[in-house]
């Protein structure tokens, strides 16, 4: 029986969970995936709140409390609800009608746990975007913080700009799964040609699942495709410590040779962030050397293919690697449902 309580707790960064509370939570969404433990939400109310498009992270924050007796009611922002505010002493005669001030508290109290997905980026990487170009400011997931101060239940993101917390902890169960025990196994983060630029959470959240693991880490991108850095430093210092490691490079052939899991992601470059049109003409060489095919995984050590989804077949990676032996895409996918059922048993309590 899991031990690990969060009810006092949000779950806004990958960073906010330890090393050892990352296994404990993987441990027990093994168990509840395996019937060894049996959550009981009756009468719990999750409130997600969405403000991009979703497929597994709504259904699986959905299927993870209903399955066991509880409910979900999810809002599309903007579209369900009124547009809301979050900056502090702002004079709200715009386009926004509510303040997280108001709608925080109120949410709270007619719900047990909220989950939020906001990234500006996530739909509309493209130079119409009309965003910040300043990723600095992106990082501070405004609206998410905001909200997280003036909620009374946890809080859970569901993807920002920064993270995506949720992927990640799926990631490290699927490895779990697929390796056992994956300390000092080789991981490599590819990068991936995309034709938007993609946000950066769930790279970010990929890497530290793997870090969290003590796995071998390789960044595999090209120059001007780094992940932030200082989120590079806190997957180092994690994985060192449990005698891993992470480096960043951009030779494709070294870095699939022995490898054990390739998980493959697009992202934006944070050199060109907001100068989409700048970043299309630079990597327009990148597009043919950087897919997942057959060949480059023909070079792991029978490595398992991770992909979080949607995925661009044929773009990012290759029917072959999909739909072939490597793949654990499917299995990433599902488990999104069992460690969401994990932090909600962390986070409510219930269960026998
Ligand atoms: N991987 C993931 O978060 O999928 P959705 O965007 O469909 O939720």
């Amino acid at each position: 029986m899991s031990t690990l309580d969060l009810s006092d707790r949000n779950l806004l960064s990958t960073l906010d969970l330890s090393v050892d509370e990352v296994r404990e939570v993987v441990e027990l969404a093994l168990e509840i995936k395996h019937g060894a433990h049996r959550p009981d939400f009756r009468g719990r109310v999750a409130a997600l709140l969405f403000f991009n498009p979703s497929v597994r992270t709504r259904l699986s924050s959905e299927a993870a409390i209903s399955r066991f007796g509880g409910s979900a009611v999810a809002f599309h922002a903007g579209k369900d609800t009124w547009n809301f505010e979050c900056r502090d002493g702002v004079v709200m005669d715009g386009a926004t009608q509510e303040h997280v001030r108001e709608l925080a508290p109120v949410i709270s109290r007619m719900s047990d746990v909220v989950g939020i997905r906001k990234s500006e980026l996530i739909t509309v990487g493209n130079a119409d975007a009309g965003v910040t170009s300043d990723y600095r400011e992106l990082k501070r997931d405004e609206f998410l913080h905001a909200f997280a101060e003036h909620a009374e239940v946890p809080v859970i993101n569901l993807e920002s700009n920064t993270w995506h917390p949720m992927q990640g902890l799926a990631d490290a169960m699927t490895m779990v799964e697929a390796l056992g025990d994956p300390r000092g196994r080789k991981y490599v983060l590819t990068w991936a040609w995309h034709p938007k630029s993609l946000p950066v959470a769930t790279p970010h959240s990929q890497l530290l699942a793997a870090a969290d693991l003590g796995m071998d880490v390789t960044i595999l991108r090209p120059d001007g495709w780094s992940l932030d850095q200082e989120v590079v430093a806190a997957a180092r210092s994690r994985a060192e410590a449990l005698g891993g490691g992470v480096r960043e490079s951009d030779d494709v052939e070294a870095a699939y040779r022995g490898a054990h899991v390739v998980c493959a992601k697009a992202w934006g470059s944070l050199d060109y962030y907001g100068r989409f049109a700048e970043e299309a003409h630079a990597k327009r060489v990148l597009r043919e050397g950087w897919i997942v095919d057959a060949a480059k995984m023909a070079r792991t050590d029978g490595a398992r293919f991770l992909h979080c989804l949607p995925v661009r077949r044929n773009v990012v990676v290759a029917d072959a690697v999909l739909d072939g032996p490597w793949s654990a895409v499917k299995d990433e996918a599902e488990n999104r449902l069992w460690t969401a059922a994990a932090i909600y048993v962390a986070m409510l309590g219930g269960g026998r």
